[in-house]
């Protein structure tokens, strides 16, 4: 399983801000967008495309056009909504289906409450928005669900990582193959209610207010 943490100034930068207990949701929402498309712009480095020719108005040249099956986006809700736009700004031609898990506070296992996604996903590059890989529960129940149904790769972008969580994902579905992690920084571990510390808190809650 690959796993990157993007190292460049304006990752962290946003992600500082994030962090910050001060942090308004409003400002927390569209600092999600931004850091979104940054990490974007490196999940989808190894994005399938296929050879076009064209021509401009000078002369003929090649290039190339996403291939199909058309990447698949899988925002994790509730909070991975908040991740969405950011992703479908760099991916505007991808199809979306939603997953619904959440995680139970006393068990921290991950239940599944919703699922709008195609039955057949074979060939699929897939890309899974969660953005805090804390126990790793919901992401290995998500990675598990594309696999199963037939995806070629799954890439996780999440805007935290904890060393717990990445290897608990590494350990159930690493050598499944074709599973990447890419976030904005790995922070030090878990405390004991499973929230990353320092971490930003819970991102539901500091996106959408608390329910
Ligand atoms: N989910 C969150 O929103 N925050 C954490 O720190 C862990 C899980």
């Amino acid at each position: 399983m690959d796993v990157l943490a993007i190292d460049h100034p304006l990752v962290a930068h946003k992600l500082t801000v994030l962090r910050d207990e001060r942090t308004d949701s409003l400002t927390f929402r569209s600092l999600v967008d931004e850091l979104v498309t940054l990490l974007a712009y490196e999940a989808t480095r190894g994005i399938a495309v296929e050879a076009r020719t064209i021509r401009t108005p000078v002369a003929p040249a090649s290039g190339v056009h996403l291939s199909q099956p058309l990447p698949l986006v899988v925002p994790i809700l509730r909070a991975g909504l908040g991740m969405l736009s950011g992703m479908t700004r760099l991916l505007p031609t991808a199809e979306v289906g939603f997953l619904g898990l959440q995680r139970d506070e006393e068990t921290l296992q991950a239940i599944t409450y919703a699922n709008r996604l195609p039955e057949d996903l074979s060939g699929r590059q897939c890309f899974v928005l969660d953005p805090m890989l804390a126990t790793g529960g919901t992401l290995v129940a998500s990675i598990d669900y594309l696999l199963d149904r037939g995806a070629r790769d799954v890439t996780a972008i999440c805007l935290l990582a904890a060393p717990e969580g990445l290897a608990k994902v590494e350990e159930a579905v690493g050598a499944r193959g074709n599973v990447r992690i890419v976030t904005s920084a790995v922070d030090r571990r878990l405390n004991e209610r499973g929230y990353i510390v320092p971490g930003l808190g819970d991102a539901g809650d500091r996106l959408y207010g608390v329910v």
